[in-house]
């Protein structure tokens, strides 16, 4: 077991992160508690909720990303109400991204802000979303649009919870993986050298690798506002295009089929080292199959509404070496020429 330590300059943070980590943590959360959940993780984990959070006020959310919306987040808020919490209670957010959001939005508005604890149960979540702060719901159909920056005080990641996650799920935290990999060094070399990256022991042991270079990130860039948080959307901007249209596969096979073409405008543009690329690119093709798509030109139309765009440029985020990534920013019409030819 390990613990890392976030420090910004509006908190500090704890990851517990490996084997055991929730048997041994759980139980010292003290003080009046409100878990949040959803119904997949209630009907898997259920018994272990009542069994650890004893007399815990309980909300359970209708799994998915449909549910993080005003709608739940005021059930939540209004749930929370109900039982009386005071200033100094904990609220936790047991499950998967969808949770950690909306939990920790609710807690970060609640009395202007109570302590948050994530468990994170989805691979994603633990790589990703249960880390640095970022809380949201959707609104207007726009992912996102509505949310805070608020760390919490802990997070307990344990890998027993990846044991029951369906293999759509592996593999989309699996594309946040190869994400970091493009990003760090250490977590390339693992994935490298490892024969399975699929192993379920193999994705435990390198989700604390992912967490230290996220908290690396948030660290010297907690609002994301010097380019430096930017980073972690390696990919995503042709991958989030592409989730938008297509629809069908998990964010993290979008990531990586982003990553994919995103490596090739890199290459075509002699930005980074090609033996490098060619090396990433078989490492994404041992996680999805990349698809031909015949009218990438539509889906692109939709990485216009990228966050990370300024003006009429569309921002690109590519590795460059080893642990190393720049920003490319290409009018509309480059970046759309330079997909199609891609696709060729
Ligand atoms: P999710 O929370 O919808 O979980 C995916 C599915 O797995 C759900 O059906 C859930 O019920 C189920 N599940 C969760 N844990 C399980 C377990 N242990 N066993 C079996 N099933 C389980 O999705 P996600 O991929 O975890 O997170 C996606 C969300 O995270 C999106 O809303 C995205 O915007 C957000 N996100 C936030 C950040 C951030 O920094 N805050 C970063 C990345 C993504
Ligand atoms: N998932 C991107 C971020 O936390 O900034």
């Amino acid at each position: 077991m390990t613990d890392i330590l976030l420090n910004t300059s509006s908190c500090k943070s704890i990851i517990h992160c490996g084997d055991g980590a929730f048997v041994k943590y759980a139980p010292l959360l003290g003080g009046q508690k409100f878990l949040v959940t959803d119904t997949n993780v209630n009907a898997i984990y259920g018994k272990l909720i009542k069994e650890y959070f004893v007399g815990c006020g309980l909300y359970v959310l209708p799994a998915g990303e449909k549910s993080k919306t005003f709608r739940y987040l005021s059930d939540i808020l209004a749930a929370m109400a109900d039982a009386e919490l005071n200033r100094s209670c904990t609220v936790i957010a047991f499950g998967g991204g969808v949770v950690g959001d909306i939990a920790g939005l609710a807690a970060s508005l609640y009395m202007r802000g109570v302590n948050a604890v994530q468990i994170p149960t989805t691979l994603l979540s633990q790589v990703d979303s249960s880390v640095g702060g970022k809380t949201a719901v959707d609104f207007k159909n726009i992912k996102n649009l509505v949310g805070t920056f608020y760390q919490p005080s802990e997070v307990i990641v344990d890998p027993l919870f990846l044991k029951t996650l369906p293999p759509r799920e592996i593999r989309c935290g699996l594309g946040e993986i190869i994400k970091y990999a493009a990003l760090d060094k250490v977590v390339y070399s693992k994935l490298l050298k490892e024969a399975n990256i699929f192993s379920l022991d193999f994705l435990g042991s390198i989700v604390p690798d992912c967490i230290r270079h996220k908290v690396r990130v948030v660290s010297v860039d907690e609002r994301d506002v010097n380019g430096i948080r930017k980073t972690l959307n390696l990919g995503h901007t042709t991958g989030h295009a592409a989730e938008l249209y297509y629809r069908r596969k998990s964010h993290g096979e979008f990531v990586l089929i982003g990553m994919y073409y995103e490596l090739h405008i890199a290459e075509k543009l002699k930005i980074g080292d090609v033996k490098y690329y060619a090396e990433l690119r078989r490492l994404i093709e041992r996680a999805v199959k990349i698809p031909v798509y015949a009218d990438i030109e539509k889906a692109a139309g939709l990485a216009k509404m990228d966050k990370k765009n300024t003006g009429e440029s569309i921002s690109l985020v590519v590795p460059t070496s080893e642990g190393e990534s720049t920003e490319l920013k290409l009018s509309f019409d480059e970046y759309v020429r330079l997909l199609k030819e891609v696709n060729q």
